[in-house]
């Protein structure tokens, strides 16, 4: 079985996700590469596909290439920065797999939470004071929460879940 990883990465939190999956496939059949357009990708039988949600979802080129993938296995794996947990994770998994093509198969997903840049926490910080501050303060927790993410037990849970998938695909 040949694997490609292939993903979408601004601020480097997919990526650090992309080389622990890469890292956790076993044997040499197998390459990684950040997606672009000009992304030329090998002929694999699986491919792990990542990104980083912006704006609620990755990428639009992203969801294109994935919907022009036929008669493959995919992976899909990402980072957020909204930590909110399983039922999140699947509403944005779920908006990913739509665009799989009906006859390639999803075999499973990975989401971990992902530091943002500092911006977005001064952002929240210049919203305080004008009637919101409890949700705020939410987000701001939520905020320096993320920051050490993805962190080891990430990237633990990573690899464990790379030799789930091969299991499965055995
Ligand atoms: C402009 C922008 C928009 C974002 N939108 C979302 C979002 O809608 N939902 C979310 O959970 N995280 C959002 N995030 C946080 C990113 O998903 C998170 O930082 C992710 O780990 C980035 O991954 P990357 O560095 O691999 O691109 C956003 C971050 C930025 C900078």
């Amino acid at each position: 079985m040949k694997y490609q990883v292939i993903y979408t990465s601004s601020t480097g939190n997919t990526e650090k996700m992309a080389k622990a999956i890469f890292a956790a496939i076993p044997g040499l059949d197998k390459d990684i590469v950040r997606f672009d357009q000009e992304t030329v990708r090998s002929e694999a039988d699986v491919y792990f596909i990542g990104f980083g949600i912006h704006k609620g979802t990755c990428s639009m080129q992203l969801l294109d290439f994935l919907s022009e993938l036929h008669n493959k296995k995919i992976v899909l794996f990402g980072t957020c920065g909204l930590g909110s947990g399983e039922e999140y994770y699947k509403c944005l998994e779920d908006d990913v797999k739509a665009w799989i093509a009906d006859d390639s198969e999803c075999v499973g997903c990975f989401m971990c939470q992902g530091r943002m840049p500092i911006s977005v926490r001064n952002k929240y910080t210049e919203m305080m004071g004008q009637g919101n501050d409890e949700k705020i303060e939410k987000m701001i927790r939520n905020f320096d929460k993320a920051m050490t993410h993805p962190d080891d037990s990430d990237v633990r849970n990573a690899s464990a879940f790379v030799e789930q998938i091969i299991r499965k695909l055995e």
